[in-house]
């Protein structure tokens, strides 16, 4: 790449994939989506105009390698995701995959040669918004969902993962080498916090000791409906009301772990009319804890509350567990790593525990993984108003590129 050019800003970039997809209450870029195709379409960009070497894999995972001294050797994955939730910030994922890059833009810049290769990463889809499961690309590449099974994921309007990725408009990106192989010698994640425990501390670097566990689920509750005027209350079975009694169920649940945390994000009413008693309601329910016993207690819970609705009120409900993923402690060589890079970079680090889902969990499960956090204002994220300042922006990237360095001596 032409050493004099100017080196890209990551304050920048981020601020040219926020408009990707921006609405009133935020960023929506659900995966294989135009705004999300044209966030990948940009990786591609950026990557070739720092001359890495471009590939993608059939669920459209996007890799960007710097060759490193050896040639065969493994290489350190570096990345994140660039899809949103309906309403996302502008760092929540975005932050690492544009880190990344321009980490190894760093380390172009200033000549450093790693002995592994080192290879950027956009994975698709981590947050789940449109195909029902979590961390889909990362999950994909490292064999704990077959191809096949994601491939035939549906959206909520029937279209399979393979059909949206065969479409101009979301699909994968024509004319790039396809990705084979799965060996990776180690991970490294940068994300924003998503909580308050660095603004709180006023410490600018997190390194992450483990993520929570976590499972997702569908929730069908099969009532009667009816006319909301004439069908007395003592002979109806309306399927909101029964799903109700589930909601608080499982919050109290929740709250009695103690560590537990439980949401029930997304709930649909059928037929949904004002004056017709609910027959069917589907919800989405997420829970996390660092102890998967206390998962299982909400399921519990939940199973008791549905024998309950079921005897008392006549409304059966089913539960599918569609998503199940073991807490992942990050790798204590690697955490080590960070903690010399921070020193090296003169700054304080503190260790996280974290809660929030990333791809760090599913590449920890084939590789030695880890993650540096930056400060989320107010420890918002998920929302529109998801703010880092620019300083610690630029801090992260640097802390990432001394990490890679770090992590490229590890034995
Ligand atoms: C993703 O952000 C998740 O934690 O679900
Ligand atoms: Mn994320
Ligand atoms: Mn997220």
């Amino acid at each position: 790449m032409a050493a004099t050019s100017k080196p890209p800003d990551v304050v920048e970039r981020l601020a040219t994939l926020a408009k990707l997809g921006k609405h009133e209450g935020g960023i929506d870029r659900a995966l294989a989506t135009p705004a999300e195709r044209a966030a990948r379409e940009l990786f591609v960009t950026w990557a070739q105009q720092a001359q890495l070497e471009v590939s993608q894999d059939r669920v459209g995972n996007l890799f960007a390698r710097r060759h490193g001294a050896i040639s065969d050797a493994k290489a350190i994955l570096v990345g994140s995701h660039l899809d949103t939730v309906p309403t996302g910030g502008a760092y929540d994922g975005a932050y690492g995959v544009v880190g990344a890059l321009n980490a190894l833009d760093l380390l172009i810049r200033r000549n450093i040669v790693t002995q592994h290769p080192v290879e950027a990463v956009a994975w698709i889809g981590e947050e789940g918004s449109r195909f029902p499961l979590g961390c889909l690309g990362s999950s994909t590449f490292c064999g704990l969902t077959p191809e096949a099974q994601a491939l035939a994921l549906t959206d909520e309007n029937g279209l399979t993962l393979q059909q949206a990725l065969a479409s101009p408009e979301g699909g994968l990106i024509p004319g790039l080498h396809v990705r084979q192989g799965r060996a990776v010698a180690a991970y490294l994640e940068l994300h924003v916090e998503q909580g308050p425990v660095l603004e709180d501390s006023g410490v600018s670097l997190g390194i992450v000791t483990a993520i929570a566990a976590q499972r997702r689920y569908r929730v069908t509750v099969d009532g009667k409906s009816g006319h909301a005027g004439t069908v007395p209350m003592d002979r109806r079975s309306d399927a909101l009301s029964a799903a109700s009694e589930l909601f608080l169920a499982i919050e109290s649940a929740a709250r009695s772990t103690g560590d537990c945390v439980a949401t029930v994000g997304k709930v649909v009413v059928e037929p949904g009319g004002t004056n017709v008693i609910p027959l069917r309601v589907i919800f989405s329910l997420d829970v996390r804890s660092p102890d998967e016993s206390h998962i299982l207690c909400v399921e519990d819970a939940l199973q008791k509350a549905i024998d309950h609705t079921k005897r008392e009120r006549g409304v059966p409900a089913v539960v599918e567990r569609l998503e199940s993923r073991p807490a992942a402690p990050m790798a204590p060589p690697l955490r080590e790593a960070i903690r010399r890079a921070a020193i090296e970079l003169g700054q304080p680090a503190i260790d996280v525990a974290r809660g929030a889902g990333h791809d760090a969990m599913c590449l920890a499960r084939i590789a030695p993984a880890a993650m540096i956090f930056v400060p989320s204002i107010g420890g918002l994220s998920h929302v529109g108003e998801e703010r880092t300042s620019a300083a610690d922006l630029r801090l992260g990237v640097e802390a990432l590129a001394a990490a890679i360095i770090e992590v490229d001596r590890t034995p």
